[in-house]
C-alpha cells in the first residue's frame, strides 16, 4: 500500500509540502523556509487537516529558526514567540495547531544554553510531534479495525486520511488497517463543498492505496445511507469539546443527522491532540469563516451572481448525542469515557 508524503524536511532544514490545492491534477511540492510562507500555505490550505497543520506549523517555526544566522538567544526566543503567534492565527478551529505551537514555544523557552540550543530544541520538538502523530494514527487504525469488517462500506466526509496527518490518517486509518489485513472494504466519499477535499483528496489517496472509493455530492448522502448497505460513517475532527461535541468540516453535522435517521453508526476518529477540555461544549469552539469567493466560484468560474450574499463557515458542530463512539489513540471510547484522555 502506498501513501502520499504530505510533508518532509529538506536536507537544508526547510519544510517541503505537497501542495494540496493542486491535487488531483498535479503533484506539486513547495519548499517553505519562513513563517510568512508557512502561514500562507496553511491559510490557503496548501497544507491542511487538523493534525497536519499542527505538525507543519511546528516544523515551520523550526525552519525559520535554523541555526547559524548569528542571532542571540533573546532574539531567537522573540522570533519563536512572534512566529507562533502568527501561525496560531491562520486557522482558528483546529486545536491541534495551537497545541503544537505551544509545545514548540515551551521547548524553545526551556532550552538551556545559547542560541543554537534553541533551534535544536525546536526542531526536536517538531519532529517529536510528527512522530507521535504517526503513532497515534496507527493506534486509531487498530482501535477502529472492529468497525470495518470484511465487505464493509464506510461513508466519510472531507479528508481525514494520510494527506491530513503525519501518518495513515484518522478516519481513514481503520480503513487502511482493514485493507492491509486483507479485508474487502469500500469507501463512499462526500465531495465536500466548497473546497472538494473529499473528491480531490480522499478519492486520490484511496486510489493510490488501492482502496475502492465512490465519490458522491454532499446532497446525495442521505439517499446513499437510505439504501441500507453502509456499515458505518467515519469522520475526523478539528476539535472535540469536553462534552463530546465535534467540530469538523462543514457538512459533517448533516451527515450525522442523516446517519441517525437511517440507524447507521456514526464514529469520530481523532488523536488526543484534537480534544480540547478547556472548551466545555461545541458552542465554545471558534468556527472559521472563509472568503465568500470560495463558494461564489467553482474551478475559476463564477457560480453565483457577483453581489450574492454568501455565508461560508468552514466547519460545523455535531452534537455529542449523534456520535456513537470516538475512535482514539487510547481505544474506542464512549462519550462518558473521554475524561480518560485528560492529562
Ligand atoms: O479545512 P480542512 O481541509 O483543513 O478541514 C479538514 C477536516 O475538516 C478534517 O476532517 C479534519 O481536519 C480531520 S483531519 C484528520
Amino acid at each position: 500500500m502506498t501513501w502520499p508524503t504530505p510533508i518532509e524536511w529538506t536536507p537544508g532544514g526547510a519544510v517541503r509540502i505537497l501542495d494540496q490545492t493542486c491535487l488531483p491534477q498535479r503533484e506539486e511540492y513547495r519548499e517553505l523556509a519562513t513563517i510568512a510562507a508557512m502561514a500562507e500555505a496553511i491559510g490557503s490550505l496548501r497544507v491542511r487537516g487538523a493534525p497536519l497543520i499542527g505538525i507543519a506549523a511546528a516544523m515551520g517555526v523550526a525552519a525559520a529558526l535554523r541555526a547559524g544566522d548569528g542571532r542571540g538567544r533573546g532574539a531567537a526566543l522573540a522570533a519563536v514567540d512572534t512566529g507562533c503567534d502568527t501561525l496560531g492565527r491562520t486557522r482558528p478551529t483546529a486545536v491541534n495547531l495551537r497545541w503544537a505551537l505551544e509545545r514548540v514555544r515551551s521547548a524553545a523557552h526551556a532550552a538551556a544554553g545559547e542560541w543554537p540550543g534553541v533551534a535544536a530544541a525546536v526542531r526536536a520538538e517538531a519532529q517529536a510531534i510528527w512522530d507521535e502523530d504517526r503513532r497515534m494514527c496507527r493506534r486509531i487504525g487498530e482501535a477502529g479495525l472492529p468497525l470495518v469488517p470484511d465487505g464493509a462500506t464506510v461513508h466519510t466526509h472531507c479528508n481525514a486520511g494520510a494527506l491530513a496527518t503525519g501518518g495513515i490518517g484518522t478516519a481513514l486509518a481503520p480503513v487502511y488497517t482493514a485493507h492491509a489485513a486483507g479485508r474487502r472494504v469500500g469507501v463512499i466519499a462526500d465531495e465536500t463543498r466548497p473546497l472538494l477535499q473529499g473528491s480531490r483528496l480522499t478519492a486520490w489517496e484511496l486510489g493510490a492505496a488501492g482502496v475502492p472509493c465512490t465519490v458522491i455530492a454532499d446532497g446525495m448522502a442521505a439517499s446513499r445511507l437510505a439504501r441500507g448497505d453502509i456499515t458505518c460513517v467515519l469522520v475526523g475532527a478539528d476539535r472535540i469539546a469536553a462534552n463530546g461535541d465535534v467540530a469538523n468540516k462543514i457538512g459533517t453535522y448533516a451527515l450525522a443527522l442523516a446517519a441517525r435517521a437511517h440507524g447507521v453508526p456514526f464514529y469520530v476518529a481523532a488523536p488526543r491532540s484534537t480534544f480540547d477540555f478547556a472548551c466545555a461544549a461545541g458552542a465554545d469552539i471558534p468556527i472559521e469563516e472563509r472568503r465568500p469567493d470560495e463558494l461564489r466560484c467553482l474551478a475559476g468560474q463564477r457560480t453565483a451572481p457577483e453581489g450574492a450574499a454568501i455565508w461560508n463557515p468552514a466547519f460545523d458542530v455535531t452534537p455529542a448525542h449523534l456520535v456513537t463512539a470516538y475512535v482514539t489513540d487510547a481505544g474506542l471510547l464512549r462519550r462518558d469515557e473521554l475524561v480518560t484522555l485528560m492529562t
